[in-house]
Protein backbone atom coordinates (compact mmCIF):
# COMPACT_ATOMS: atom_id res chain seq x y z
CA UNK A 1 0.00 0.00 0.00
CA UNK A 2 0.92 3.77 -0.71
CA UNK A 3 2.75 5.18 2.34
CA UNK A 4 1.36 8.30 1.61
CA UNK A 5 -1.93 8.09 3.51
CA UNK A 6 -2.77 8.24 7.18
CA UNK A 7 -2.70 4.76 8.40
CA UNK A 8 -4.35 3.35 11.80
CA UNK A 9 -1.02 2.66 14.77
CA UNK A 10 -3.36 2.21 17.11
CA UNK A 11 -6.41 2.77 19.44
CA UNK A 12 -6.10 5.76 21.44
CA UNK A 13 -6.69 3.79 24.51
CA UNK A 14 -3.84 1.01 23.82
CA UNK A 15 -1.60 3.77 23.82
CA UNK A 16 -1.11 4.55 27.33
CA UNK A 17 1.02 7.79 28.66
CA UNK A 18 4.53 6.95 28.62
CA UNK A 19 4.62 3.41 27.26
CA UNK A 20 5.31 3.07 24.01
CA UNK A 21 4.28 0.10 21.20
CA UNK A 22 5.89 -1.97 18.30
CA UNK A 23 4.16 -1.23 15.20
CA UNK A 24 4.94 -1.90 12.08
CA UNK A 25 4.04 -0.53 8.23
CA UNK A 26 5.20 -2.88 5.41
CA UNK A 27 8.39 -4.16 7.01
CA UNK A 28 9.42 -1.14 9.03
CA UNK A 29 8.71 -1.00 12.79
CA UNK A 30 7.39 2.07 14.34
CA UNK A 31 7.76 3.00 18.03
CA UNK A 32 4.43 4.76 17.90
CA UNK A 33 4.31 6.32 22.21
CA UNK A 34 2.29 9.09 23.95
CA UNK A 35 4.67 11.56 26.05
CA UNK A 36 3.93 12.42 29.61
CA UNK A 37 1.81 15.47 28.45
CA UNK A 38 -0.83 13.27 26.59
CA UNK A 39 0.71 13.73 23.28
CA UNK A 40 1.06 10.47 20.78
CA UNK A 41 4.14 10.38 18.52
CA UNK A 42 5.90 7.95 16.30
CA UNK A 43 9.69 7.71 15.52
CA UNK A 44 11.67 4.62 13.98
CA UNK A 45 11.94 1.92 16.04
CA UNK A 46 15.57 1.31 15.93
CA UNK A 47 18.06 3.25 17.99
CA UNK A 48 21.13 4.17 16.13
CA UNK A 49 23.96 3.24 18.30
CA UNK A 50 23.29 -0.44 18.47
CA UNK A 51 20.18 -0.90 16.61
CA UNK A 52 17.96 -2.16 19.08
CA UNK A 53 14.13 -0.99 19.00
CA UNK A 54 13.18 2.15 21.04
CA UNK A 55 9.74 0.49 22.03
CA UNK A 56 11.91 -1.65 24.38
CA UNK A 57 13.34 1.71 26.10
CA UNK A 58 10.88 4.39 28.03
CA UNK A 59 9.43 8.15 28.18
CA UNK A 60 10.84 10.87 29.94
CA UNK A 61 8.66 14.05 29.39
CA UNK A 62 8.20 13.67 25.70
CA UNK A 63 11.77 12.01 24.47
CA UNK A 64 11.90 8.55 23.96
CA UNK A 65 14.91 6.94 25.94
CA UNK A 66 16.74 3.38 24.91
CA UNK A 67 16.96 0.90 27.25
CA UNK A 68 20.59 0.02 26.58
CA UNK A 69 22.71 3.10 27.04
CA UNK A 70 20.06 5.68 27.66
CA UNK A 71 20.50 7.78 24.17
CA UNK A 72 17.32 10.32 24.25
CA UNK A 73 15.51 11.08 21.14
CA UNK A 74 13.16 14.39 20.79
CA UNK A 75 9.88 13.27 19.15
CA UNK A 76 11.10 14.83 15.80
CA UNK A 77 14.23 11.98 15.99
CA UNK A 78 17.18 14.22 16.54
CA UNK A 79 19.89 12.82 19.48
CA UNK A 80 18.91 14.63 22.47
CA UNK A 81 21.17 13.55 24.98
CA UNK A 82 22.26 9.93 26.39
CA UNK A 83 22.11 8.42 30.33
CA UNK A 84 26.56 7.84 30.31
CA UNK A 85 29.80 10.02 30.29
CA UNK A 86 30.42 12.21 27.30
CA UNK A 87 34.24 11.40 27.25
CA UNK A 88 34.80 15.07 26.48
CA UNK A 89 33.06 14.86 23.31
CA UNK A 90 30.45 17.25 21.87
CA UNK A 91 26.72 15.70 21.72
CA UNK A 92 26.86 13.46 17.79
CA UNK A 93 24.35 15.28 15.21
CA UNK A 94 22.44 11.68 14.70
CA UNK A 95 18.81 11.76 13.89
CA UNK A 96 15.97 8.86 13.08
CA UNK A 97 13.19 8.94 10.87
CA UNK A 98 9.97 10.42 12.79
CA UNK A 99 6.25 10.44 11.74
CA UNK A 100 3.50 12.84 11.48
CA UNK A 101 0.89 11.67 13.87
CA UNK A 102 -2.56 12.72 14.28
CA UNK A 103 -5.37 11.55 16.75
CA UNK A 104 -9.07 11.40 15.97
CA UNK A 105 -12.17 8.85 16.47
CA UNK A 106 -10.56 7.31 19.02
CA UNK A 107 -7.31 5.84 16.85
CA UNK A 108 -3.60 7.00 16.64
CA UNK A 109 -2.82 7.63 12.86
CA UNK A 110 0.21 8.35 11.30
CA UNK A 111 1.61 8.61 7.94
CA UNK A 112 4.83 6.31 7.40
CA UNK A 113 5.22 8.21 3.56
CA UNK A 114 6.70 11.78 2.67
CA UNK A 115 6.01 14.08 5.31
CA UNK A 116 5.37 17.12 3.00
CA UNK A 117 2.46 15.12 1.56
CA UNK A 118 1.02 14.76 5.18
CA UNK A 119 0.81 18.48 5.26
CA UNK A 120 -1.54 18.48 2.42
CA UNK A 121 -3.32 14.88 3.02
CA UNK A 122 -6.91 15.29 5.23
CA UNK A 123 -7.75 13.05 7.72
CA UNK A 124 -10.63 10.53 6.47
CA UNK A 125 -13.82 11.83 7.51
CA UNK A 126 -16.51 9.44 9.21
CA UNK A 127 -20.04 11.22 9.44
CA UNK A 128 -22.30 10.69 12.36
CA UNK A 129 -19.19 9.43 14.42
CA UNK A 130 -19.59 11.82 17.17
CA UNK A 131 -23.48 11.03 17.13
CA UNK A 132 -24.45 7.50 17.19
CA UNK A 133 -23.42 4.64 19.72
CA UNK A 134 -20.06 3.11 18.03
CA UNK A 135 -18.21 -0.10 18.39
CA UNK A 136 -14.16 -0.49 18.45
CA UNK A 137 -11.99 -3.87 17.56
CA UNK A 138 -9.09 -4.35 15.39
CA UNK A 139 -7.72 -8.08 14.19
CA UNK A 140 -4.68 -9.40 12.46
CA UNK A 141 -5.23 -11.52 9.59
CA UNK A 142 -2.24 -13.91 7.50
CA UNK A 143 -3.28 -12.76 4.18
CA UNK A 144 -2.48 -9.85 1.71
CA UNK A 145 -4.49 -6.71 2.06
CA UNK A 146 -5.95 -6.48 -1.61
CA UNK A 147 -7.26 -10.29 -0.14
CA UNK A 148 -8.98 -8.27 2.44
CA UNK A 149 -10.41 -5.63 0.40
CA UNK A 150 -11.75 -7.96 -1.68
CA UNK A 151 -13.64 -9.88 1.35
CA UNK A 152 -15.06 -6.62 2.71
CA UNK A 153 -16.53 -5.10 -0.63
CA UNK A 154 -17.64 -8.08 -2.34
CA UNK A 155 -20.78 -8.93 -0.81
CA UNK A 156 -21.06 -12.46 -2.89
CA UNK A 157 -18.94 -13.96 -0.10
CA UNK A 158 -22.22 -13.91 2.24
CA UNK A 159 -22.75 -17.40 1.80
CA UNK A 160 -19.58 -17.98 4.55
CA UNK A 161 -21.78 -16.13 6.81
CA UNK A 162 -24.96 -18.26 6.45
CA UNK A 163 -27.53 -17.04 8.77
CA UNK A 164 -25.09 -15.09 11.27
CA UNK A 165 -26.07 -12.24 8.69
CA UNK A 166 -29.70 -10.64 8.60
CA UNK A 167 -29.50 -10.86 4.55
CA UNK A 168 -31.43 -12.87 1.98
CA UNK A 169 -30.65 -12.87 -1.72
CA UNK A 170 -28.26 -10.00 -2.23
CA UNK A 171 -27.66 -8.37 -5.47
CA UNK A 172 -25.18 -5.67 -6.98
CA UNK A 173 -27.48 -3.03 -7.96
CA UNK A 174 -25.27 -0.12 -8.57
CA UNK A 175 -21.35 0.84 -9.03
CA UNK A 176 -18.96 3.65 -9.97
CA UNK A 177 -15.60 4.42 -10.08
CA UNK A 178 -14.42 8.07 -10.22
CA UNK A 179 -10.65 8.68 -9.16
CA UNK A 180 -9.23 6.71 -6.38
CA UNK A 181 -13.51 6.21 -5.20
CA UNK A 182 -14.86 2.86 -6.13
CA UNK A 183 -18.30 2.80 -4.44
CA UNK A 184 -20.89 -0.32 -4.87
CA UNK A 185 -24.41 -0.77 -3.92
CA UNK A 186 -26.42 -4.00 -2.81
CA UNK A 187 -29.69 -4.93 -2.33
CA UNK A 188 -30.83 -7.32 -0.34
CA UNK A 189 -34.25 -8.99 1.26
CA UNK A 190 -34.26 -8.94 5.29
CA UNK A 191 -34.87 -12.23 6.42
CA UNK A 192 -37.63 -13.02 8.97
CA UNK A 193 -37.10 -15.68 10.72
CA UNK A 194 -37.00 -17.06 14.43
CA UNK A 195 -33.15 -16.36 14.51
CA UNK A 196 -33.27 -12.60 13.23
CA UNK A 197 -36.53 -11.96 15.48
CA UNK A 198 -35.01 -8.39 16.19
CA UNK A 199 -33.32 -7.59 13.17
CA UNK A 200 -36.33 -6.03 11.22
CA UNK A 201 -36.56 -2.63 13.76
CA UNK A 202 -32.76 -2.38 13.57
CA UNK A 203 -32.21 -2.99 10.20
CA UNK A 204 -34.76 -2.21 8.47
CA UNK A 205 -35.48 1.93 7.19
CA UNK A 206 -38.76 2.47 7.75
CA UNK A 207 -42.08 0.25 9.37
CA UNK A 208 -43.22 -2.53 7.41
CA UNK A 209 -40.07 -2.52 4.48
CA UNK A 210 -38.23 -5.16 4.04
CA UNK A 211 -35.87 -4.27 1.19
CA UNK A 212 -32.74 -3.14 2.42
CA UNK A 213 -29.45 -1.82 0.96
CA UNK A 214 -25.38 -2.07 1.71
CA UNK A 215 -23.63 1.19 0.02
CA UNK A 216 -19.72 0.50 -0.22
CA UNK A 217 -17.14 2.68 -0.50
CA UNK A 218 -13.54 1.73 -1.21
CA UNK A 219 -11.87 4.98 -1.38
CA UNK A 220 -8.06 3.96 -0.81
CA UNK A 221 -6.42 3.04 1.57
CA UNK A 222 -9.91 3.18 3.71
CA UNK A 223 -13.31 1.08 3.14
CA UNK A 224 -16.51 1.50 4.52
CA UNK A 225 -20.27 -0.57 4.16
CA UNK A 226 -23.28 1.83 5.91
CA UNK A 227 -26.33 -0.89 5.72
CA UNK A 228 -29.89 1.10 5.28
CA UNK A 229 -28.39 4.43 6.05
CA UNK A 230 -28.28 3.71 9.87
CA UNK A 231 -25.72 1.14 10.40
CA UNK A 232 -21.80 2.48 9.18
CA UNK A 233 -18.71 -0.21 9.43
CA UNK A 234 -15.51 1.64 8.51
CA UNK A 235 -12.37 -0.56 8.10
CA UNK A 236 -8.69 0.84 8.07
CA UNK A 237 -6.22 -1.49 6.89
CA UNK A 238 -2.14 -1.46 8.09
CA UNK A 239 -0.27 -3.62 6.16
CA UNK A 240 1.75 -5.70 7.92
CA UNK A 241 4.22 -7.24 5.26
CA UNK A 242 2.95 -9.04 2.50
CA UNK A 243 0.75 -11.60 4.22
CA UNK A 244 -0.25 -9.75 7.46
CA UNK A 245 -2.95 -7.05 7.84
CA UNK A 246 -4.09 -5.26 10.56
CA UNK A 247 -7.87 -4.38 10.09
CA UNK A 248 -9.44 -1.81 12.35
CA UNK A 249 -13.13 -1.71 12.23
CA UNK A 250 -15.20 1.04 13.63
CA UNK A 251 -19.01 0.26 13.82
CA UNK A 252 -21.58 3.21 14.01
CA UNK A 253 -25.34 2.19 14.73
CA UNK A 254 -28.11 4.52 14.71
CA UNK A 255 -30.36 3.72 17.54
CA UNK A 256 -34.01 3.00 16.61
CA UNK A 257 -36.39 6.03 16.64
CA UNK A 258 -37.21 6.76 20.63
CA UNK A 259 -34.31 4.81 21.82
CA UNK A 260 -31.90 6.89 23.63
CA UNK A 261 -28.36 6.91 22.42
CA UNK A 262 -26.76 6.35 25.89
CA UNK A 263 -29.10 3.58 26.30
CA UNK A 264 -28.40 2.20 23.01
CA UNK A 265 -24.55 2.01 23.79
CA UNK A 266 -24.52 0.40 27.64
CA UNK A 267 -26.92 -2.35 26.66
CA UNK A 268 -27.25 -3.04 22.83
CA UNK A 269 -23.76 -2.73 21.68
CA UNK A 270 -22.19 -4.87 24.11
CA UNK A 271 -25.03 -7.60 22.66
CA UNK A 272 -23.75 -6.89 19.17
CA UNK A 273 -20.41 -6.69 19.05
CA UNK A 274 -19.95 -10.58 19.69
CA UNK A 275 -22.05 -10.70 16.57
CA UNK A 276 -20.19 -8.56 14.83
CA UNK A 277 -16.81 -10.21 15.79
CA UNK A 278 -18.21 -13.53 15.56
CA UNK A 279 -18.47 -12.71 11.36
CA UNK A 280 -15.30 -11.02 11.38
CA UNK A 281 -13.48 -14.15 12.69
CA UNK A 282 -15.22 -15.94 10.01
CA UNK A 283 -14.23 -13.56 7.52
CA UNK A 284 -10.77 -13.56 8.95
CA UNK A 285 -10.97 -17.46 8.64
CA UNK A 286 -11.59 -17.21 5.42
CA UNK A 287 -8.87 -14.74 3.78
CA UNK A 288 -5.95 -17.02 5.90
CA UNK A 289 -7.16 -19.63 3.59
CA UNK A 290 -7.31 -18.08 0.65
CA UNK A 291 -3.43 -16.61 1.20
CA UNK A 292 -2.54 -20.57 2.05
CA UNK A 293 -3.74 -21.87 -0.85
CA UNK A 294 -2.35 -18.99 -3.25
CA UNK A 295 1.03 -20.07 -1.85
CA UNK A 296 0.30 -23.38 -3.84
CA UNK A 297 -1.88 -21.91 -6.76
CA UNK A 298 -1.46 -18.43 -7.29
CA UNK A 299 -0.38 -19.41 -10.46
CA UNK A 300 -3.74 -20.11 -12.06
CA UNK A 301 -5.60 -17.93 -13.06
CA UNK A 302 -8.53 -16.55 -11.46
CA UNK A 303 -12.09 -16.66 -12.89
CA UNK A 304 -14.46 -13.85 -11.31
CA UNK A 305 -17.98 -12.84 -12.46
CA UNK A 306 -18.41 -9.99 -10.21
CA UNK A 307 -16.63 -7.21 -12.61
CA UNK A 308 -16.12 -4.85 -9.54
CA UNK A 309 -13.61 -7.09 -8.10
CA UNK A 310 -10.85 -6.41 -10.90
CA UNK A 311 -11.62 -2.84 -10.28
CA UNK A 312 -10.23 -2.58 -6.25
CA UNK A 313 -7.44 -4.67 -7.40
CA UNK A 314 -6.45 -2.20 -10.53
CA UNK A 315 -6.68 0.80 -7.95
CA UNK A 316 -4.59 -1.04 -5.64
CA UNK A 317 -2.26 -1.56 -8.15
CA UNK A 318 -2.12 1.63 -9.57
CA UNK A 319 -1.79 3.67 -6.24
CA UNK A 320 1.45 1.80 -5.77
CA UNK A 321 2.76 2.92 -9.14
CA UNK A 322 1.98 6.13 -8.29
CA UNK A 323 3.83 5.64 -4.66
CA UNK A 324 6.95 4.29 -6.83
CA UNK A 325 6.66 7.25 -9.39
CA UNK A 326 6.60 10.03 -6.89
CA UNK A 327 9.60 8.17 -4.82
CA UNK A 328 11.37 8.64 -8.53
CA UNK A 329 10.82 12.15 -9.64
CA UNK A 330 8.81 14.02 -5.93
CA UNK A 331 5.90 15.54 -8.26
CA UNK A 332 2.76 14.45 -8.40
CA UNK A 333 0.66 15.23 -11.40
CA UNK A 334 -2.61 17.50 -11.25
CA UNK A 335 -5.08 14.86 -10.83
CA UNK A 336 -3.17 12.92 -8.34
CA UNK A 337 -2.85 16.19 -6.04
CA UNK A 338 -6.27 16.71 -6.31
CA UNK A 339 -7.31 13.29 -5.13
CA UNK A 340 -4.27 13.31 -2.24
CA UNK A 341 -5.81 16.82 -1.29
CA UNK A 342 -9.56 15.92 -1.18
CA UNK A 343 -11.13 14.98 2.12
CA UNK A 344 -12.22 11.03 1.93
CA UNK A 345 -15.73 11.03 3.57
CA UNK A 346 -16.78 7.45 4.07
S1 LIG B 1 21.72 0.74 21.93
FE1 LIG B 1 20.47 2.41 22.37
S2 LIG B 1 21.63 3.51 23.74
FE2 LIG B 1 22.98 1.96 23.14
FE1 LIG C 1 -17.68 -11.04 5.47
Amino acid sequence: MSPNHWYPAAFSGEVKKKQLLDVTFMGESIAVYRAEDGTAHAVENRCPHRQIKLSHGSVEGCRVVCLYHGWTFEPDGRLAGFKHDDFGKKLPVISIASYPVREKYGIVWFFPGDPELAKITPLVEIPHADEWPSMRFAYTWAAHHSMIIDNLCNLTHLWVHGRWVPYGDTILADSSAEGDRLTLRWEHDLRRDLLHPFTSPVFRRSKGENLSDTFMIYDYPYQSALSNERIRSTNFMLPIDDTHTKVFTYQLWEPPRGVPKALFQRVAIPLLAPVAKEIFRQDGFTVEEEQKSWFLHGHRPIPEPNPMVKRFNELTVRKWEEHLAYRETGALTEAQRAEQTRVKVL
